[in-house]
């Protein structure tokens, strides 16, 4: 699998699956399904060249894409093997403690020493939820953002007032059909990432002193963007697979009345979760009932790893009770600090609020990415990103199965760029963190995701770095320093053991 983005490459344009990886799919999923044994060897490369009716080159890189997997390793001069399946901790649901009733939040601080502290440039990020900036297409923006300034100076610094920059409006809502949602541009206003559309949500539907309605584990950002309005949160339990916890929500609602629900339906950060379509449609519909507004979270929603991008559950929404939030940080560029938000029938109030919040997002940036949607690059660039990302996902899952304290277990992301990972108890994620950092690498520990502090024995490791023996010994190190951190005579069920 080449490591050269393929924007970057002229006249490099992937298929839609290369052949290569549908190859090497079909055989991942006969090793998964026992068809190939452990120790089996694969037919050799002219044989899959002859049955497959394809180059040399593109059996090779199947191969070699099935390595990486750490499905087969290659045996000098005989070919291609089965290898050891390594069974990976049960995905249970990672269940917080109940938490009774809504709470102030103070994260703000701990985020910051977390992330201050892992500054040096020669720490290994495995602390962060974004592709590194080597997965992006440096160049290709690079070379659009100069053609649109020469095309048009005088419009690239003049500011460009809220709701924002019409064709880019446009070519959002063009892409939001495809999620089946219908998106007009005038429903649309651009922001300074999904951060500021989060934000200024809450600041449109809450007051000082209300609750919200949150998952846990959540994103710290939400949490910041609560804690500075001065609002409180109730913590909503979530499944690692499905997200949050509906049944739960509405019992909360019950008995503490809320002012919205914010939720990250599509690959939720830092569970990675995707809600079925049947929640996000129950969800949506038992919310505008009550008269409580869904803030949609949905940075991550482009970056599925298989099958069509997921719905937002904005694509229920009949009664503009969801106020919709997205981004172009985490799937292409972070800096440039671009989001959206479709705020239903809050839509006026929110663009007063961002006109009065710092009048408008930059021009030129704007300008960039609408130019390089027209142009199809960005499709072409999440294509490839995905495949990454995927890759990236199942040999950290790998490097974990073989490398964590028994009784660890982990989510199963089908999108997004990171795992969650359930440490056995005892093994407090903030210890483990500062152990982490003084060997030179950073973690995301548990207790940056909840108000309450929840999750202490979890750590969110990132997958958006591109796979090297460095993050490899990486994720083993923390690994190691997990096991050496658990209280001695802490045993789990064996059930949960890793073999
Ligand atoms: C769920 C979620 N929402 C929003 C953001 C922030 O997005 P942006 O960089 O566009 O402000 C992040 C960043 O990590 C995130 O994980």
């Amino acid at each position: 699998m080449g490591n050269v983005h393929p924007l970057e490459v002229p006249g490099g344009r992937p298929r839609r699956v290369p052949r290569y990886r549908e190859i090497a799919r079909r055989f991942a999923r006969a090793i998964e399904d026992g068809i190939l044994a452990t120790g089996e060897r694969l037919p050799s490369m002219r044989q899959l060249r002859e049955d497959e009716g394809v180059s040399i080159s593109t059996v090779s890189r199947a191969l070699a894409e099935l390595e990486e997997l750490g499905l087969v390793s290659a045996r000098p001069k005989s070919g291609y093997y089965v290898r050891p399946r390594i069974r990976l901790p049960t995905p249970e649901p990672v269940r917080p403690r109940t938490v009774a009733g809504a709470t102030a939040v103070s994260v703000s601080e701990l985020v910051a020493r977390v992330y201050r502290d892992a500054q040096d440039p020669r720490i290994v990020h495995l602390g962060y939820a974004s592709p590194a900036t080597s997965l992006l297409p440096t160049l290709a923006l690079a070379r659009t953002m100069s053609a649109v300034a020469r095309r048009d100076p005088v419009a690239s610094v003049a500011q460009e007032m809220p709701p924002g920059l019409l064709e880019l409006r446009s070519a959002i809502s063009r892409r939001a059909l495809g999620w089946g949602c219908l998106l007009p541009a005038e429903d649309l206003v651009i922001t300074s990432g999904a951060t500021e559309a989060v934000y200024l949500s809450l600041l449109a539907v809450a007051n000082r002193g209300d609750t919200v309605a949150i998952e846990t584990p959540a994103h710290y950002g939400t949490l910041q963007a609560i804690e500075s309005l001065g609002l409180k949160a109730l913590e909503i339990p979530c499944d690692s697979d499905t997200g949050m916890d509906l049944d739960e929500l509405e019992r909360r609602l019950d008995q503490h009345p809320a002012s919205a629900v914010v939720s990250v339906p599509n690959f939720s950060n830092p569970l990675g979760s995707c809600m079925p379509d049947s929640s996000k449609e129950r969800l949506v519909r038992r919310l505008a009932a009550r008269g409580v507004p869904l803030v949609e979270d949905d940075v991550y929603g482009d970056l599925a790893f298989a099958g069509a991008r997921p719905r937002p559950a904005k694509a229920y929404d009949a009664d503009g009770n969801v106020l919709y939030c997205g981004s172009f940080s985490k799937t292409l560029v972070p800096g440039y600090r671009v989001g959206f938000a479709a705020p239903g029938r809050f839509r006026d109030r929110f663009e007063l609020l961002k006109f009065a919040m710092n009048e408008s997002t930059p021009t030129i940036t704007q300008r960039t990415l609408a130019q390089f949607l027209r142009g199809g690059g960005y499709d072409r660039h999440l294509r490839w990103l995905r495949a990454r990302l995927e890759t990236n996902v199942a040999r950290i899952s790998a490097a974990i199965g073989e490398g964590f304290p028994d009784g660890t277990r982990i989510s199963r992301p089908r999108g997004g760029c990171f795992i969650w990972v359930e440490l056995p108890g005892g093994v407090d994620a903030l210890d483990l963190h500062a152990r982490a950092l003084d060997a030179g690498v950073s973690i995301a520990p548990g207790h940056i995701f909840s108000p309450s502090q929840a999750h202490r024995n979890c750590i969110r490791l990132n997958c958006g770095e591109p796979w090297s023996e460095q993050i490899e010994a990486a994720v083993r190190l923390v690994g190691r320093l997990a096991s050496r951190l658990r209280p001695p005579g802490d045993t789990i069920p064996t059930r949960t053991r890793l073999t």
